[in-house]
């Protein structure tokens, strides 16, 4: 990951409990930037053969920006999978619109690109051969699909692996490809449904120094899920916290704490009240049996938006 920047913030400058003027800023220009993606009143009922009907999710309301990183996190069955699937176009919603760059999705379309947690390479064609498939298929000749495909697998640093196959590949490796060959339709918007949730944890720890790295260098706004609330506080500008049985907004966390990020920061004020907010929020029983957490405060620092406000 980067070295921390040359000027840090200092953190009695960002005293967590309060939105500090660098944050403040840092996230007044955030929301200056184009939206990205529009979700407005969202809804999906499942419906199985008798009838029975799952609320998955219901009055979803997201502005998200260009170049932002937001962060999905939320109990398990809270419908993350099928809110990332729905911005996909890989589902279909019950109720309520999604667009981006101001477009209605109506199914999926080459502004999106999709990572899932499985490995979901072709096991039949090298990494180059995976990453120019989906150039290739949109019309792209082989010779220009497979100069940009370097160009992608020089980004994510795999260039020596351009002609080896996926299973002589770690597990982190081929989420690597996976992501290269995803912006390599040069998406607007780039889906993550718990892309590292299948590795150890320092190739995870690797992955998401590489993630913001990328993330850094080009034009790309990013949802990412995940289960790892440290991973949301490393990764994310906000993150959308959903609550279960139906999946609803619970809040949208502004995190306060400062890029370029390092794993240094996890002991810092900002970043273990922000983890905190998530935890009580996630594990209510879990931080009560834990002692009367002393949460007065960490509205403050977190600095909820209360996503019906729209902010934009
Ligand atoms: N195809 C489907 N048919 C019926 N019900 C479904 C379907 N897909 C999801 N559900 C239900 O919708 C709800 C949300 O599921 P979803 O997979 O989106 O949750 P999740 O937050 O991604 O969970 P996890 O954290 O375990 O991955 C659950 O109650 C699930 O059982
Ligand atoms: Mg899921």
């Amino acid at each position: 990951m980067s070295a921390p920047a040359a000027i840090a913030l200092p953190v009695e400058a960002c005293d967590y409990r309060t939105q500090c003027e660098p944050v403040r800023a840092r996230f007044e220009r955030l929301k200056a930037r184009d939206v990205a993606l529009r979700v407005k009143g969202l809804g999906k009922v499942f419906r199985n053969a008798e009838g029975a009907e799952t609320v998955a999710l219901r009055g979803i309301d997201l502005v998200t920006h260009r170049r932002e990183f937001l962060c999905v996190v939320g109990p398990s069955g809270c419908g993350k999978s099928t809110f990332v699937r729905i911005l996909a176009g890989l589902e279909t919603k019950s109720s309520g619109t999604v667009s981006v760059g101001g477009v209605p999705v109506s199914g999926p379309g080459a502004d999106r690109g999709m990572v899932f947690q499985g490995y979901t390479l072709f096991p039949w064609l090298t990494v180059k051969r995976n990453v120019a498939f989906g150039l290739e298929e949109n019309g792209e000749s082989r010779h220009v699909a497979e100069r940009e495909a370097a160009q992608w697998l020089a980004l994510i640093g795999l260039e020596r692996f351009a002609d080896a196959y996926p299973h002589q590949l770690s597990g982190g490796m081929k989420q690597r490809v996976a992501i290269a060959r995803a912006l390599a339709m040069r998406p607007r918007i780039l889906l993550m449904d718990e892309p590292f949730s299948a590795l150890d944890t320092q190739s995870r720890a690797r992955m998401q120094a590489y993630l913001i790295e990328i993330w850094r260098k080009i034009d790309i706004t990013i949802v990412f899920i995940t289960h790892d609330l440290d991973e949301a506080v490393t990764l994310a500008d906000r993150i959308l916290v959903l609550k279960a049985h139906p999946g609803e907004v619970e809040e949208l966390i502004e995190v306060p704490v400062p890029r370029p990020r390092h794993p240094g920061q996890s002991l810092t004020p900002e970043f273990r009240a922000t983890r905190a907010r998530l935890d009580a929020l996630i594990h209510p029983s879990e931080a009560e049996a834990d002692g009367p957490a002393d949460l007065g405060g960490l509205d403050m620092v977190t600095r909820m938006a209360s996503v019906g406000d729209e902010v934009e």
